[in-house]
Order: structure tokens, then C-alpha cells, then sequence
């Protein structure tokens, strides 16, 4: 044989045959930028600092500098890149291309256009077939952040289970950037058009672009009675919905799975169509692809609700079912007539519902949990059904620990499960994401099963969260943000509280409440051991309400203070009042006792949901 650079030839007796070989890369000098440290959920900046020379290249290559250094197989493996169709999405899908085939990787997989929503990539490291099993994923995506070129991009890494990088992988990745000095990237590596579904050969490497929904839809064929859904969606007695995808990824799956697949028509979907700046600043959302009552306008004004919450006068007619998700489409918020359901009530209703009505769980649910701000409903629910609930921080990748307790770690298995948390992120094991078309297609599955009668009069969302709260009372629940708060402010009035919650309501009026606890919320993980410390401030009264005040880990400006308020009601109290002014109480003993006003200079939240 004789060996080439770009290409390798074999001379045999028959002739010459071309080899696939391995391509050429060349080094680059960088230098480190500082600020790369991954947040919540990966690195996430202004578009254009993302563009800046080198700054995705080093965040790229020390991922790969920091996954040497682990057992991931690079080297020869496969990965998958893709993001949430954000501007920039395709050029940096090139960038990564080509610091990949530099690294070792001999198979990339790419959605078709460059697209796969956030629980997609999930469902294809964990399920697609072909014999090669991928060692993890870039997702390009910001989430529910803007896009365009002056708003946010953002980058992030999932390990082979499907899920986002655990926090010492993370660690490594920014401790890389701070010292990075060496690019590798492949040399004349050509453009790959992402526009149609085909495999790539360059030497030995295969680019393969495939339709963005085959692996993700095809295992929520197998989650879900589609038939049971298609029957619902076609009922005699009648049966309509909105489904809004804010213009981010979620429209190509939206088209797939509620027109193709559970034949409604266009009319029920709402923005389909993937934009890289999510509609921008004159859509009705202002480019926020964030599903909640001040961004989904779209559908909110469709179901009849106003942006306080409450029920618009006039008697419509309004669909029976809307539901909305972010820019990735790992979120979701569903609604019915004229009413709003908080995540927290969401993921209590479907793990108590989801035994009884969607195939993936009729073995028996074994687990459950939530992010310690999501209001305690679930917890009744789980102790009903006599299932472990556990309380973890704010973050999927705390959920995907306990999904892979037995198959990882060979302990106490906990799966099939069920998660959820306040900030309209809802899922279970079939992935490691959280799944906005998963809860969109569990709220139809309880649907269905309230209705076995195709003609009679529809029980409603309405119906079932209501009769929910008779069952188990209600956790009133709201959150205040306080966005674009000086940063030191913010975490001196953290620090405050941090060293002593009691103290801080020394002095303070507790109206009817009594303090029962107050304290820093730590995280053991009873899975792999280890400690998160600093996961939110809680203050919590003997009846079951809390207060829990945290700093958001997503942000891009500055900091952005959180304070969640739960009131508890049992079912013999109210259940029918306006949450709003059920906290109201709680939200003036907290910004007492927080000093938030005098720590900040703020006296209002910027958003109520
Ligand atoms: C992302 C994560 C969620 C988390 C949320 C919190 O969406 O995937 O798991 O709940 O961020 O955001 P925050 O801004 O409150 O840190
Ligand atoms: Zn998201």
C-alpha cells in the first residue's frame, strides 16, 4: 500500500483500489477566553461573542481535550451534532464537524437542516440503530433564550446515556478553556449540506444528515396508545387543540406527530414552521420561544386566557386542549379552556394518571421526582401510590442519575419514572431530557382515558386538575423573577439569608405562618455520592407552604433572583381562588425578610407566572 494524506490507494493484482484513510488536520494557535464556564445547561452568550474569533473552536476542542481524559470512545467513534435552528446553528455545525474529524471521530450524525430538538438528540444517542452507538452530542441551542444574531447562542454537551454532562465533565471542559493554547481541525474538510437527508463519505469519515424526527417519534410510537390519541383527536363528539411551537425546532415534529401521524389538521398548529430568530422581536412572543403565560401569547389568547392567568369573558368557543414549547422543545405548557395548568400540578397529574393510560408505564411506575422549587404536589401523589418521590436541584442532569441508578451504577432501580419541574420541564426515562412532545402527548393519553366515550360530553383539562385538587388539595404556587439584578447585589442578599434564614425573620411578621425549617438546600445524590451544596434557600412554614428563593443558573445579563411562594390548601379548603393573591401573603413575608428591595433597588418582579 502506499499512503497518502488525503487519500490512500491499494495496489492490488487486479488494479488500484482507493482506501478510506484518515484525513489530514491541521493545528491552530488560540489563546484562552475567559468566561467559558458551562451554566445549568451549557455555555450560553450573545450570538455574537459566539461568533468571535476561535470562541465555539475552544469551547469544541475542550470538550475534546477533556473527554480524552476520560473513557468516552472518541477515537473512531460516532456523534451526533445538531442544535434548535438558531441563527448560527449552521456554521457552527461546520466548526464542530471539522474539530471532530481532527479529534478521531470517523461518524457524525446531523438531524436533516441541522436540526434536532434537545429530547430528540436524547432518543438518538440512546436508540438509533446501525450497530454504532454514539459516545455523546453537541446540542447548538439556548434553549427558551432569543435567537439572532444580537441575541443568545449556546452550545452544549451530552454523555452517551443521552443526558447532559455531569458537573465534573463540565468542570474539566472549562478548566481546558482556561489554558487552551492548540486547535486540531481537520484540513480541506468540505462544507456539508445539511439541506436533505444523505450520508457524506469524506476518506474515512461518513457525515450522515437523516430526517430530524425518525428516531425521537419512533419511540414515542412505542411509548404511547397512538391509536388511543388519533381516536381522541377524531372523536364524534368532538375534539380541538393548539399546539404552538413558538417558530423553534418543535414545528418539524409537531408536523410529524399531530398531522401525520394523529391526523388533526393544520389549523391546530401554530407557528410550525423553524425560525433562527424564533420570529423575532415583532412575533407575538418577541423571539422569547419560552412556553408560559407572558410569551406563549399566541396560544394563550387562542385558549382564552389572559396573561394574568384568569379566564377571558367572552364564552368563545375555545379549543379543548393548547399546549406550547420552547425553542428546543424540551419544554412544554399545557392548558385547557380558558385555564392554565402550572407545571408543578402537570407532573403531579400525569404520574398519578400515567400507570392507567400510557403503555410505557403499565408495568407499574417505580419512581418519581422533582426539582426542590417545584411545588410539593407530586409528593402526595407518589406517597398515594406508594413510589419514592425524590427532591433534587434545579437541573435534568440530577433526574438522569436516578434513571440510571441500576443500569449505571447497580443500585435500587428506580425506573420507569416520572419527572417534572416548575420551570415547564416534564419527562420520564424513555429519554434523558426533558420532553415537550412527551408531555404534550401524556396530558392526551389522560385525555383519552377520561373519555372512553367517543359522543359524550368532554371532560376537559379543567375537569380532571380539579377534581385533582378535591383528591389531594391544592399547592397554590407562583414564582416572582427579578431579571437583570446587579450580580453582587444578588448574591449578598444570598449570602444574607445563606448564613442564617432564621435570623433573617427575626423582626419580620409571619401573619399565620410559623417557621418549621430554613435553611441552604444540599444534595446528596443517593446514587453516585456526590454533594451539591448552594442549590437554593428555603423557608419552609408548619403548614407545608415554602418560600424558596434561588439565583437562575440559565441567564445571560447579569443575575436573575427567583423566588418561588407555595401555599398549601387541603381539600377541604379553597381551591378555586386566584393564586396570585393566595401567595400574596408569602411574597410580602419573603421580600421582608430577603431584603430584596433594599439589597437591589428593586420593588417589582420583572415577570409573575
Ligand atoms: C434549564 C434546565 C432545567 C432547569 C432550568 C432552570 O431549563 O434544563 O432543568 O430547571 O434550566 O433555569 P434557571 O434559570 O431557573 O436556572
Ligand atoms: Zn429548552
Amino acid at each position: 500500500t502506499v499512503q497518502g494524506h488525503t487519500e490512500a490507494f491499494l495496489v492490488t493484482r487486479r488494479g488500484v483500489r482507493f482506501l478510506a484513510c484518515p484525513l489530514e488536520s491541521k493545528l491552530l494557535p488560540t489563546a484562552p477566553i475567559a468566561g467559558q464556564k458551562p451554566g445549568t445547561s451549557g455555555l450560553r452568550k450573545k450570538t455574537k461573542v459566539f461568533m468571535g474569533k476561535n470562541y465555539l473552536a475552544n469551547f469544541v476542542q475542550s470538550t475534546f481535550d477533556a473527554l480524552a481524559q476520560t473513557n468516552a470512545p472518541v477515537q473512531g467513534g460516532t456523534l451526533v451534532v445538531s442544535g434548535d435552528g438558531r441563527f448560527y446553528n449552521p456554521q457552527a455545525i461546520q466548526i464542530i464537524l471539522q474539530i471532530a474529524v481532527a479529534a478521531g471521530v470517523k461518524r457524525i450524525w446531523v438531524g436533516k437542516d441541522g436540526l434536532l430538538s434537545t429530547p430528540a438528540v436524547s432518543a438518538v444517542i440512546r436508540e438509533r440503530e446501525g450497530g454504532f452507538k454514539p459516545f455523546g452530542a453537541f446540542i447548538l441551542t439556548a434553549s427558551h433564550n432569543p435567537g439572532g444574531i444580537t441575541e443568545d447562542f449556546g452550545i452544549k454537551y451530552n454523555c452517551e446515556n443521552g443526558g447532559p454532562a455531569p458537573e465534573s465533565l463540565t468542570n474539566a471542559i472549562h478548566k481546558n478553556t482556561e489554558t487552551i493554547q492548540q486547535l486540531h481541525m481537520a484540513a480541506q474538510f468540505p462544507t456539508i449540506s445539511l439541506s436533505q437527508a444523505a450520508t457524506h463519505t469524506i476518506g474515512d469519515v461518513t457525515v450522515e444528515v437523516f430526517d430530524a424526527t425518525e428516531d425521537h417519534v419512533s419511540l414515542l410510537q412505542k411509548v404511547f396508545a397512538m391509536d388511543k390519541l388519533k381516536a381522541l383527536i377524531g372523536r364524534e363528539g368532538g375534539f380541538s387543540f393548539k399546539y404552538d411551537s413558538m417558530s423553534g425546532v418543535q414545528g418539524v415534529y409537531a408536523r410529524r406527530v399531530f398531522l401525520e401521524l394523529l391526523g388533526a389538521d393544520d389549523w391546530s398548529l401554530l407557528n410550525a414552521t423553524p425560525k433562527e430568530d424564533f420570529g423575532g422581536p415583532k412575533s407575538a412572543s418577541h423571539g422569547h420561544a419560552d412556553p408560559n403565560l407572558k410569551n406563549a401569547v399566541e396560544l394563550i389568547q387562542a385558549m382564552g386566557i389572559k396573561s394574568d392567568g384568569r379566564k377571558v369573558e367572552n364564552s368563545g368557543p375555545f379549543p379543548d386542549f393548547g399546549a406550547a414549547a420552547d425553542g428546543d422543545a424540551d419544554r412544554n405548557m399545557i392548558c385547557g379552556t380558558k385555564f392554565f395548568v402550572t407545571p408543578s400540578d402537570s407532573v403531579a397529574i400525569i404520574t398519578r394518571f400515567a400507570q392507567d393510560c400510557i403503555p410505557f408505564f403499565a408495568g407499574g411506575l417505580k419512581g418519581c421526582a422533582r426539582s426542590m422549587p417545584t411545588s410539593c404536589a407530586l409528593d402526595r401523589v407518589a406517597k398515594d401510590l406508594n413510589v419514592p418521590c425524590f427532591e433534587v436541584p434545579t437541573g435534568w442532569k440530577f433526574f438522569g442519575n436516578l434513571m440510571d441508578s441500576a443500569s449505571t451504577y447497580g443500585k435500587t432501580d428506580y425506573t420507569p419514572f416520572i419527572c417534572g419541574e416548575e420551570s415547564f420541564g416534564t419527562g420520564s426515562n424513555h429519554v434523558r431530557e426533558k420532553d415537550g412532545m412527551w408531555a404534550v402527548l401524556a396530558w392526551l393519553s389522560i385525555l383519552a382515558h377520561h373519555n372512553p366515550d367517543p359522543a359524550a360530553e368532554l371532560v376537559g383539562v379543567e375537569d380532571i386538575v380539579t377534581e385533582h385538587w378535591k383528591k389531594y388539595g391544592r399547592n397554590y404556587y407562583v414564582r416572582y423573577d427579578y431579571e437583570g439584578v446587579e450580580k453582587a447585589a444578588a448574591e449578598e442578599m444570598m449570602a444574607r439569608m445563606a448564613a442564617d434564614g432564621r435570623a433573617c425573620c427575626d423582626g419580620v411578621d409571619l401573619g399565620n405562618f410559623e417557621l418549621a425549617t430554613a435553611d441552604m438546600f444540599e444534595y446528596h445524590d443517593p446514587v453516585d455520592g456526590s454533594v451539591s451544596k448552594n442549590q437554593g434557600i428555603r423557608f419552609i412554614f408548619t403548614d407545608g407552604s415554602r418560600i424558596v428563593f434561588r439565583l437562575s443558573g440559565t441567564g445571560v445579563d447579569g443575575a436573575t433572583i427567583r423566588l418561588y411562594l407555595e401555599k398549601y390548601v387541603d381539600p377541604t379548603g379553597s381551591l378555586d381562588m386566584y393564586a396570585p393573591e393566595v401567595v400574596r401573603p408569602l411574597a410580602e413575608i419573603a421580600l421582608k425578610l430577603s431584603l430584596l428591595a433594599e439589597k437591589t433597588g428593586r420593588d417589582e418582579p420583572s415577570v409573575i407566572t
